[in-house]
This record gives C-alpha cells, sequence and structure tokens, in this order.
C-alpha cells in the first residue's frame, strides 16, 4: 500500500502538472496589441466594442448585448433597467456569491433569499412562490457552478404573477436548458468575465435583453445615464443619476479573442466533468454532480459530495471532508469552498445595515419584513457542509489530470483509518 503523502509518500499530482486558466495564447496577445496599435482604448462606439456585442448577441440568440466593466455592472443594468428601486423585493436564492445580492441593494431594494435545490444547488422553484408578495419586483435565479436553475419551472411562475425574471449568467456562459442558452430566456441577464470565468477577460461583463426599453435605460445607465431633458437639450444632461460601466478595449479584444474557444473549451471542461462523474461512480466517499436531462452545464466548477458513511467512517461529513481535503492538497489534488456560508447569514443581512443608518431596509419605502434566519435555508446549510469543488478540470488540462486525480483518489479511498486519523487530529 503506497504512503500517503501528508505521511511523507510521494504526491500523486507533481508540482507544476497543474497548467493555469484561461489558456493565453499568441492570438490573445496580438488581440491586444492590436488595440495598442489602434490608440482607440476605450468608447461605447470604440471597435472592440461594437463587434463583441453583436458577436455575443447573435451567440445567445438575444437582440441586444451592451459590454461593460464587470459582471457586477452587467447585473446592476439588469435590474436597474426593469424600474426596480425603493422597497421592491427581489427573490434570489440563498447560495449565490455576494454580487448577486449587492446589486439588489444598490438600488435601496430589498433581497428575499429562498433555499436551494439539492440536486442542482440552484434556486428551489417548489419555494418560489410562497415568498412572493405584492412588493416582489424580480425573481433573480443564479445559474450557479456552470449548472442552470430550472427556468422552464421558474420562468412560467413568473409569468403568472407577471413578475420579469432577471439572470444571473455570470459562472454560465454557454450553458442551456433544451438547447435554448441562459440569458437568452430571461428578461434581462448579466454575464462576468472575470479572471476565472468560462468567457475570461481578466475582468469584464455583459449584459443582454431581448426587451427594447430595457436595452436603451442599460445604453444610457452605462454612460452615467447622460439623457436629453428634451430634444432641445443638446449637449445631453445630466437627468438622472447613472454610473460609469464602460469597458476598456484591451480588456475587449481579450475576451473576443478567448471567446472564438469558448465552444471548444466548454466542450472539454464537459468531457473533463463526465470522464471524473464515471470514474467516481466506483470510487466510495466521493460523488459527482447530478445532471438533470434537460440541461447542459459548462462546469465552470466541478462539485463533489464526500460521503463516510461509503467508507464505513462513522463521522460527520463536514469533518470528513476537513481531513480528505487536507490529504487529498498533499497529494497535489486542488479542493475550494465556494462560499462558506449561506449569503442571508452575512453580518449585512444580520444587522439590516447596507450602507449605513439600517438602509435600505429601513426605507420609508419599504412596506415589507424581510427576516434572514438562516435555518430557513437548511438545504444551503448542509450544501456548503458536505461539498467542495475540485480544482482544475479545464483546458488546458485534460483527461491524464483527471485520471492523476482518480488514482490519488483511490491512494486515500482504500486507506479509510488513515482518513480518521487525520480527522481525528483537526
Ligand atoms: C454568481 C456570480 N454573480 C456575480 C458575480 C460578479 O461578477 P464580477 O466579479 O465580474 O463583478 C460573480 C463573479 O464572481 C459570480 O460568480
Amino acid at each position: 500500500m503506497k504512503t500517503l503523502a501528508i505521511f511523507g509518500g510521494e504526491k500523486t499530482v507533481p508540482d507544476g502538472y497543474i497548467k493555469t486558466w484561461p489558456p493565453l495564447t499568441q492570438a490573445d496577445r496580438d488581440a491586444v496589441l492590436s488595440v495598442f496599435d489602434s490608440n482607440v482604448l476605450h468608447g461605447i462606439a470604440a471597435p472592440q466594442c461594437k463587434a463583441f456585442q453583436e458577436e455575443f448577441a447573435e451567440f445567445l440568440g438575444v437582440k441586444h448585448c451592451l459590454v461593460v466593466n464587470s459582471g457586477t455592472s452587467a447585473l446592476h443594468m439588469a435590474i436597474t433597467s426593469l424600474g426596480i428601486g425603493p422597497g421592491d423585493e427581489v427573490i434570489l436564492p440563498a447560495f449565490t456569491y455576494w454580487s448577486s445580492a449587492a446589486i439588489v441593494l444598490h438600488q435601496n431594494a430589498i433581497p428575499v433569499f429562498v433555499d436551494i435545490d439539492k440536486d442542482t444547488f440552484s434556486l428551489n422553484p417548489d419555494l418560489l412562490e410562497a415568498a412572493i408578495t405584492p412588493r416582489t419586483k424580480a425573481i433573480l435565479p443564479v445559474h450557479i457552478h456552470g449548472m442552470p436553475a430550472d427556468l422552464e419551472r421558474i420562468i412560467p411562475i413568473a409569468k403568472k404573477h407577471g413578475i420579469p425574471v432577471v439572470g444571473d449568467c455570470c459562472q454560465a456562459h454557454g450553458a442551456s436548458i433544451n438547447g435554448k442558452y441562459v440569458g437568452s430566456m430571461e428578461t434581462t441577464a448579466g454575464f462576468s468575465c472575470n479572471r476565472s470565468k468560462n468567457l475570461s477577460g481578466g475582468e469584464g461583463g455583459m449584459f443582454v435583453t431581448n426587451s427594447e426599453d430595457a436595452y436603451q435605460f442599460a445604453s444610457w445607465m452605462r454612460d452615467f445615464r447622460e439623457v436629453p431633458i428634451n430634444a432641445e437639450s443638446t449637449p445631453h444632461t445630466l437627468a438622472a443619476l447613472g454610473w460609469n460601466y464602460r469597458p476598456h478595449e484591451f480588456v475587449t479584444a481579450l475576451i473576443r479573442s478567448q471567446f472564438k474557444h469558448l465552444p471548444e473549451n466548454n466542450a472539454r471542461r464537459y468531457e473533463m466533468a463526465h470522464y471524473m462523474t464515471d470514474k467516481l461512480a466506483n470510487i466510495p466517499g466521493l460523488k459527482g454532480p447530478f445532471e438533470p436531462a434537460d440541461r447542459k452545464p459548462v462546469y465552470f466548477s466541478y462539485i463533489v459530495d464526500f460521503r463516510p458513511q461509503e467508507l464505513g467512517l462513522d463521522i460527520p461529513a463536514p469533518k470528513f471532508k476537513a481531513a480528505m481535503i487536507k490529504i487529498l492538497r498533499a497529494e497535489g489534488i486542488g479542493f475550494g469552498q465556494w462560499q462558506g456560508r449561506p449569503v442571508p447569514s452575512m453580518e449585512i443581512f444580520q444587522h439590516h445595515d447596507a450602507y449605513g443608518k439600517g438602509c435600505p431596509w429601513n426605507c420609508a419605502h419599504y412596506k415589507g419584513f424581510a427576516n434572514y434566519n438562516p435555518s430557513q435555508y437548511p438545504v444551503t446549510q448542509e450544501f456548503i457542509a458536505n461539498h467542495s469543488y475540485l480544482s482544475s478540470l479545464y483546458p488546458p488540462n485534460n483527461l491524464d489530470l483527471v485520471d492523476l486525480y482518480v488514482q490519488g483518489f483511490q491512494k486515500v479511498v482504500s486507506q479509510p483509518e488513515k482518513i480518521l486519523e487525520v480527522a481525528n487530529s483537526l
């Protein structure tokens, strides 16, 4: 039996073996340098910005795309362009990135959280109607870890109540439901292109919509919302509060260059994820993610469920998880914890104070009773406790890396007494 690396044995995955994301090539370098040479560095009518807006809208099959400087900006535009403001409520899942809730608070509106579905870790449609109030002005499903939320059920519920759906697609470029891309089914949606994302430019984002009104509003909003008060008022006058969400041409050129490889990179992630899931089916103690038949995820992150009982270990799953992560890290196999607790359990919600003096909850326009008791999100809590994501299942890494991971997992799970020893030392 091989000695575990944590006890002085040889590492399964050698140092320097794993490649980082995103894969950068000479073509990416040339794309950025072409902006440098053009001397057109920014502008909402600049060539890279205009071209990418058309390309991304065409890819998704939506009427409009606006390139912006981050996913958070895009999401803020996605709710603001629907008229959401003081006193309004927006429903979103308790398991998400903090940004999905922050954009609601930026509008002086109130986030209302619902628990997630245990298999797809996204907003549970069964809990949606109970969370809808007369103040609900949007439902914001998050396609988390690259897994599409159940829009086929969420959108009809939203329609029944006359409420728009806003997509947080920041982790799901190219993910689809029954062949339709996420971002194309919602009223408005936002994508992120920060460093880790399936489509990366280091930073950046895209707002998308089929609505003419939302598009018009978001176009103004991206550029300080300088709109003419009337037909005669030129140059434009500041008619309302706006923001500077304009993109830089270097970044957009890099995103465009990376965008050419989005389908093949997503296909590689999918292949690696499926290969891993098949292998994990025969490795006790670890289980890969479930994939509903109607959905095609893009595996922004690959989720692993930790199951001590399958190894006959009578310890709680979080303790088993912590021990396994420590042991596997020593083997050169990285795991990450994406979100350590439900977003509503954060201080900002517990104290009902986002930007001072109890705002926006004590805003005179708010007539509701938002309650963020963490006990309302048991599935989110359990999901966070029992799962982590397995690092680096993306190109230019390939199936050879998955095979090494499998060897490492087999080496570790064949020694449950060692796992217990590490668990008891924590
Ligand atoms: C689910 C989700 N929403 C929103 C964001 C915000 O995107 P950005 O970091 O580009 O502002 C992210 C990015 O980390 C995210 O993962």
